[in-house]
């Protein structure tokens, strides 16, 4: 198995900091797609587009949440849901890429680690962050308005690295809303994450109540 790709280590070192994350990801977004895809056989906007669309209505509207260049858009059209897909993200040239891809009716800049006020309560059938809740990125807190934005009944889908699982309070967080009633956990699978590299991640769906 290979090492970590060096660009990697460096994105889940970034500490939260969004001055930083906006830095390095500006730089990095014209060769993410095939540093992510044919790199390290990076597989979270797969397995998290394949857990959406098995828990959505064909024609929902859905948010893809930290969106990055669009890997989630993408692998969400090839599906054939015939789905209306906004995105946001914090970095803009990461959201100019997702652009150029044209799978997303609205692309915004916005942070996930605080109050998204331009979107209403009970906005979106759907939610899916690939990618984003992972070391150094977006905590456990960032969950809250997912939740609060989508339609009740409606899913989250999250991947969480593994490496984040337990050590940065996402296991603790999910087992927190189910017993406060704010999120019905529907799915807990350890799946590949990095499938050139030993790297996995739990994939969550949860259910807004
Ligand atoms: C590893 S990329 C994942 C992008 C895409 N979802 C994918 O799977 O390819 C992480 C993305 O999270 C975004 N991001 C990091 N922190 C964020 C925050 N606080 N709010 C919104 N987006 C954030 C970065 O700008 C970057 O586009």
């Amino acid at each position: 198995m290979a090492d970590e790709n060096p660009l990697l280590q460096r994105a889940v070192s970034l500490n939260g900091d969004p001055f930083a994350i906006r830095e390095f990801y500006a730089g990095w977004a014209k060769t993410y797609d095939t540093d992510l895809l044919l790199s390290i056989g990076y597989v979270a906007p797969m397995i998290a587009a394949d857990a959406l669309v098995k828990n959505v209505g064909k024609e929902a509207l859905v948010l893809d949440a930290g969106c990055g260049t669009g890997l989630v858009g993408i692998e969400l059209i090839k599906r054939n849901y015939d789905l209306t897909i906004d995105g946001i993200d914090l970095t803009p040239e990461m959201l100019e890429h997702s652009r150029k891809k044209g799978a997303y009716r609205k692309l915004n800049e916005a942070d996930l680690t605080g109050p998204l006020f331009e979107i209403a309560d009970d906005t979106y059938e759907g939610v899916v962050s690939a990618g984003v809740f992972t070391n150094g990125h977006v905590g456990p807190d960032g969950i809250d308005e997912l939740l609060r934005i989508l339609k009740p009944g409606a899913p989250l889908v999250l991947t969480v690295r593994d490496s984040a699982w337990e050590a940065d309070g996402f296991k603790d967080k999910v087992e927190k809303l189910e017993a406060d009633g704010t999120a019905k956990l529907l799915e807990v699978t350890h799946s590949p994450y990095h499938t050139k590299e030993d790297i996995f991640c739990q994939l969550v769906v949860l259910q807004a109540a």
